[in-house]
């Protein structure tokens, strides 16, 4: 997969499938599977360090993750999260940041919205730098919201969204995120646009998706969002092998002579 390929697959009507990952060992796995895009989202801060929100995430944190990512993935596409802040501090920092990030193994830089850094977008997509847009909920203003809300309700929010995703496009972007809006919207914007949309929570009419994956797995115990799918019962299994293990260790049953020295 490559940058042609997201904008060949939306021509062919061929729907992309991405996932997050923010480890060696998920990306081992995952270069073994038939996903087109991994994202080293900034998700890792709630996802991997429990904080409430994205806004810890840092460039350094980002660039850790995304080394240990770019690693394990193999011919994987990589895509790493600019996180809170850093694409806000001028062009100058924004180019740095996408530079550390490259350097440590991601193919593409994600940020969120457009008004007021149209510069950093266009001046990386020049770069050698892809963009991907990230659009409707954007985590990282979720002060802005007071909370994870769905955004694009009204007339008004809907066509700032399809504003923002055309002048995405324009400014050299490879592909957008949606995030929690309304199905109709996604629809809407992914008809407006020649690039392609992933949706998280906006609908069927994306031309792919992406999800969380530990929510894939079901691996979240205490958040389960409307839109993100357990396609396996993952705290079961671990919780069911950790128990094995741990009654194996009390009954003397663990380790047998064949798994001993
Ligand atoms: O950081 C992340 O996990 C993301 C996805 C929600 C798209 O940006």
């Amino acid at each position: 997969m490559c940058v042609r390929d997201f904008l060949s697959a939306k021509a062919e009507a061929r729907r992309l499938s991405m996932v997050t990952c923010y480890d060696y060992t998920f990306a081992r796995l995952l270069s073994t599977s038939a996903v087109d895009a991994i994202l080293v989202g900034d998700s890792a801060a709630m996802m991997v360090y429990g904080h409430r929100s994205t806004l810890p995430a840092n460039v350094e944190l980002m660039r850790l993750h995304t080394d240990a990512v770019a690693r394990g993935a193999g011919h994987k596409f990589v895509i790493a999260d600019m996180p809170f802040l850093s694409y806000r501090k001028g062009l100058a920092a924004a180019l740095d940041a996408a530079q550390t990030l490259m350097s440590a193994g991601a193919h593409a830089v994600k940020l969120e919205g457009i008004d007021g850094h149209e510069d950093v977008v266009e001046r990386l997509t020049q770069s050698g730098v892809p963009v991907m847009g990230h659009l409707g909920l954007q985590p990282q203003s979720v002060n802005v919201y007071g909370g994870f809300r769905v955004q694009g309700r009204t007339e008004a929010g809907a066509s700032e969204i399809v504003r923002q995703a055309r002048a995405l496009e324009e400014l050299g972007a490879f592909a957008v995120v949606l995030e929690c809006i309304p199905a109709d919207l996604a629809a809407e914007v992914t008809a407006a646009l020649r690039i392609p949309t992933i949706g998280i929570g906006a609908g069927a009419g994306c031309d792919g998706q992406v999800l969380v994956l530990q929510d894939l797995l079901g691996l979240n115990i205490d958040f389960h969002p409307k839109f993100a799918r357990s396609f396996l019962d993952g705290a079961r299994s671990i919780l069911g092998a950790v128990a094995d293990f741990d009654h194996a260790v009390k009954a003397g049953t663990f380790p047998l002579a064949e798994e001993s020295y």
